[in-house]
């Protein structure tokens, strides 16, 4: 489908939350957890589209949110891209999260970009009845994203490497996580995903993580994105990118 940038906020050197709109008709059905396949047009150097994640999704101005940070030519592209430019995605791709058993607490974990997907799946269980809490961490405050936009949803709770905002450290020795909740869920670098995995079993915590592998095609057809699960091998593009840790054989 192609869309048109409405507008690129630039919102730190390294990020740019870009808002689309539908180039015709308007979105189709979306789920918080899935993502899209960006394609990065005139670029001599990268080929193959870049899977991002729904950031958020704003019906009422059929508009999708994309959080993207700039890794390297793609997602530098991407970043680059003005007020009525086009660009094509391929959506929606992989599954979603699992929805909590009624009046459950729910914690959305996100560390860096990876708090790309909480935004939506906060908003949603709040539409839904749910008071979802979020963990964000980053280097310092200058690096925690869409602060003000996770702020409206539910309770906040900061980490940051420096102390420039909320517990100092690392995301994972937050002391929110050795509080019992029902429902934990996480996106991030896999090191960090892994230690709130152990966490979240340590405190009797259902967990979903939302993995990042490295990705080609995006359907299931290339095997570059494959991760070792108790059921075997299975392609997290289509299976994923969220898993229940007990379907990972992740090493504690
Ligand atoms: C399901 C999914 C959702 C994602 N959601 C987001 C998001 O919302 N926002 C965002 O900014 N990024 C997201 N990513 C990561 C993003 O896809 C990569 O940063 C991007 O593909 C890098 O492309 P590039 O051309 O900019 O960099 P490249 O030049 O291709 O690579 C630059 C660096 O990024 C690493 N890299 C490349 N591809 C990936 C990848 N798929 N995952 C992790 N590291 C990679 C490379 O190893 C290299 O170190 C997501 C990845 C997946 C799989
Ligand atoms: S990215 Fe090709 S199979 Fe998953």
């Amino acid at each position: 489908m192609d869309f048109h940038v409405v507008e690129n906020r630039h919102i730190h050197e390294l990020y740019s939350l870009l808002i689309l709109k539908p180039a015709e008709g308007t979105l189709p059905e979306l789920m918080p957890g899935q993502f899209v396949q960006v394609s990065i047009d005139n670029s001599k150097t990268t080929f193959l589209r870049r899977p991002i994640s729904i950031n958020y999704v704003d019906r009422q101005n059929n508009q999708l949110w994309l959080l993207v940070r700039k890794a390297g030519e793609g997602t530098r592209a991407l970043c680059e891209k003005s007020a009525r430019d086009t660009v094509n995605l391929l959506l929606p791709l992989g599954n979603a999260f699992s929805m909590p058993g009624q009046g459950a607490s729910v914690l959305l974990v996100g560390g860096g970009v990876g708090v790309a997907p909480m935004l939506f799946w906060g908003a949603e269980l709040k539409r839904l009845g749910f008071r979802p809490e979020f963990l964000l961490g980053a280097r310092s405050a200058n690096d925690i994203l869409e602060l003000d936009e996770f702020t409206g949803i539910g309770k906040v709770y900061v980490s940051t490497e420096d102390g420039s905002l909320g517990e100092t450290g690392l995301i994972t020795a937050n002391t929110i996580l050795s509080r019992h909740t029902d429902f934990i869920y996480c996106c991030g670098p896999a090191p960090m995903m892994k230690a709130v995995a152990k966490k979240a079993r340590e405190v009797g915590a259902t967990c979903e993580v939302s993995l990042e592998n490295m990705m080609a095609c995006g359907l299931g057809a290339c095997l570059c994105c494959v991760e070792n699960t108790v059921k075997g091998n299975v392609c997290v593009c289509t299976e994923g990118p969220v898993f229940n840790i007990n379907e990972l054989t992740w090493q504690d």
